[in-house]
This record gives C-alpha cells, structure tokens and sequence, in this order.
C-alpha cells in the first residue's frame, strides 16, 4: 500500500466514525480542470469530513484511484455552511464512464468526461432558479446527450437565504454530478448588504469554484477554459472589467495564448447581453460591451452567450452596433426557469441585427461538429419534450480569410475539416 493510498485510509476510517447523516454527501457537482481533470465538489453537514474522492471505470465498487483535496466553509450571519469539499481528480481518460464516491461514504456517482475530438456539444441556458420550469429545463437537458453545461451566471436566486444555496444544490445535482457544469457569475451571486456584509460572492465562490488558476486568473470571477478544441472565456460582469483592471489585463493575456489550430473554436460568456432588444435591463450592457469588445473582435471570437434578460434572442454577426462578418453572433439564453418569470416586452420595431427572439423557457444546444461547423439550436420547454426552434449552422471564424489581421492569421486550408463539402448554409 502506497504512502497516499495509506492517507487515504486513515481518512476513511475518520469518516466512518462521524453519524450518518452529518456525513451523507449532498449537493455534488463537477467542472473541468485542465484538460484532463475534473473537480469533484460536495457539501457534509460534518466539517471534520475527509475531502477524499475514490474512482474508477468499474462500476461494482472497486475504485482503483483516490485523490484528496480540501474544504471550506463560510458563515452569512445566522446561517454556518457545511464542510464544502473541493478534489481534482485524474488525469482521466477522454469519453469515458467513471465511477465515483465522496468522502469515503454515500452512494456511487458517475460522470462522463468529454471527448478529446469533435463533436463536442454543449447545453447553454442562464438564470436557472428553482421553479417547475426550472425543473423542466433540467430534464430536457438531461434527455439530450451533452457533454459540457455552460450556465452564464443566475444560479441558484437564493438572494442572501443561504437555504436557497443548499436546496438549489440538491436539485441540480442528478444532472451536475453526471456532467462538468461550468458557470460565471450573475448579480444574483453578489449577496452584498450595505454596511452590513461587505463582501460580494462568499456563497458563489465557495459553493461553485472554477478553474481560473490554470488559466492564468487571479478570480473566481472570471476565465477560460478549453474543452475539445474550443476556448471558452467566462467574464465577470460583476467585477471590474474597464480597461487596466486585473480582468481587463487577463483578457488580454488569455486571448494571446488562443491557438485557432488547438482551439479553432472561441466562444465567450457573461452574464448581461451586449446586444438585446429587449425591453427588460435595457442599455446595462453597454458599458462592458464598450470595455470589451475591440478585445473580442480582435480575437475573432465565433459566438458571445449572455443571460439576465429572461428570453432567448439570436443575432447577426455584429461589432459595435453594427453587421460585421468578423464579429461575433450574440445569444441571449436567459430562460432557465427564473421564479421572476419571463421578459415579454420587446423593442418595435425590431433590429435588423436581431435573427430571431422568443421569450420562452428552454435550454440551447450548441453541436460543434468539427473545426468549421457547429448547428445552434434553442429548446422552447414543452409538456412532453422541448421544441426545436431557431436551428441554424454555424461557421468558425477561424478558416475566414477575409477575417485575417496581422494579429489574426486563418487557418490553411489544409487544416480544415470542411463539413458537407461546403453545402449547408453556414452563418
Ligand atoms: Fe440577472
């Protein structure tokens, strides 16, 4: 027996001595780190709990690795979190089935790792809440097969009732635990009382931690990861983002190391939209998208997705208020399910920049079929499944020749993967 599989032991026998309940893990969910890690989070009402994560691809029981991580815990007035544990585990293989158990104790757990080529496909919606909507959400996206969640801030609405955290937790885990669910934050998460709690983000950050060490981050708040040849760069609106702030700077550096050949998809995501027309939060996103959008359009980034507005809207390739074929197509998913029920009211007449809108609760499916193409669609929620409107292909900027700067060099036609042999009518 090795020296950390001893470790290891000595932690179980502490977790068996702690009562059932305390110990029961709940609220389990998983993201990605690196390229070929995950990390396994979970909460025990017990604080003295081993963070220790066994695994494997059998599913009998017999897991042949463990990995030890670390927990906290935070108070919010009145209300003590439990222990919320926190361990990498890996490396792990691409596009398999793994098995798992938290703490030493509990039921077993799967997850699916990505794949390491294409297709990729990603579940996209924001502003979740706990409502039977957001139920509904949650199980149609269970029904399809996707890889990674991507959730653009809005989580849980618990809005200071630290309970909310814990319930919200317990309902996305059949689905959290199964798949990497990667999030940035909304105004939701902030949690601020004036005078009273000063500091912004004590549930968000310890509940939902992301991995912006590796990409070169000082914040929970804001950074990229990248996923089967796709960057993805998750910005904080709730954080300083102006020009020479530290998330400003990191953009900067973040979009320098973007490889179209590794990564010939780049996608953004942040919380409030740049582009709506939509009534609801009219204008908020402005002062970011003046901030940040020459950064993104240098770097060609394919396709921008925000939440906040309760609607799902598509547009055009667009820069600066304008059509653009080097911009990027902006969405707007905010129709999860939030308890503050949809945004109806939209501007008229509409923009020519605006494809399509629809205030409707659903979920979007982005199918990254290769390095060229991807098919988008939004999931209106229905009674008996979800119905599929807006579909619509989408071509990387990435191959765009007429896109080409001296800072942004395509890429050859030899490392392109045309789709259809150039058939479908790509955006
Ligand atoms: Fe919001």
């Amino acid at each position: 027996m090795g020296i950390l599989n001893l470790f290891c032991f000595c932690l179980l026998v502490m977790a068996a001595n702690a009562s059932v309940a305390d110990k029961n893990p709940q609220q389990v969910h998983i993201s990605l780190v690196g390229s070929d890690h995950v990390r396994v989070s979970w909460i025990t009402k017990d604080r003295n709990l081993p963070s220790v994560v066994e695994y494997g691809t059998s599913s009998t029981g017999e897991y042949t690795s463990s990995a030890i991580g670390e927990s906290t815990s935070y108070k919010y007035f009145c209300y003590q979190s439990g222990a919320i544990h926190h361990v990498v585990i890996g490396p792990l293989n691409p596009n398999t089935l793994y098995y798992y158990r938290c703490g030493g104790y509990g039921p077993q757990y799967n997850l699916k790792t990505p794949p390491s080529k294409f297709p990729l496909v990603f579940a996209i919606v924001g502003d979740l809440g706990r409502t039977k909507h957001t139920k509904q959400t949650l199980e149609r996206i269970k029904e399809m097969k996707h890889d990674v969640f991507i959730l653009p801030g809005d989580l849980s609405y618990a809005d200071r009732l630290q309970n909310v955290w814990d319930s919200f937790g317990k309902m996305v885990e059949p689905l959290a635990s199964t798949r990497p669910w990667m999030v940035t934050q909304g105004n939701h998460e902030v949690e601020i009382i004036p005078i009273l709690m000063k500091h912004p983000f004590r549930a968000y950050n310890a509940r939902w931690r992301m991995p912006y060490e590796q990409s070169g981050s000082i914040s929970n708040l804001f950074y990229s990861f990248e996923v089967t040849g796709v960057h993805v760069l998750m910005l904080g609106y709730y954080t300083k983002f102006v020009k020479d702030s530290e998330q400003y700077n990191w953009l900067q550096e973040d979009i320098k190391r973007i490889d179209r050949v590794r990564t010939p998809w780049v996608i953004a995501v942040m919380h409030v939209p740049w582009y709506s027309t939509n009534k609801a939060h009219e204008g908020e996103g402005e002062k970011m998208r003046k901030a940040l959008e020459e950064l993104l359009y240098a770097a060609r980034v394919d396709m921008v997705f925000a939440g906040h507005v309760h609607a799902y809207e598509r547009f055009s390739r667009v820069y600066d208020n304008k059509s653009d074929a080097c911009g990027s197509i902006h969405f707007t998913v905010g129709g999860g399910g939030t308890s503050e029920g949809l945004a109806l009211k939209f501007k008229e007449p509409k923009s020519e920049l605006s494809e399509y809108r629809e205030a409707t609760y659903g979920h979007g499916e982005l199918h990254i079929y290769n390095a060229t193409h991807a098919h988008w669609s939004w999931h209106r929620n229905a009674d008996e499944s979800s119905v599929e409107v807006d579909p619509v292909w989408i071509q990387s900027l990435s191959t765009s020749t007429r896109c080409a700067t001296t800072h942004f060099q395509p890429l050859k036609e030899s490392v392109n993967n045309i789709f259809l042999n150039g058939q479908c009518n790509a955006l």
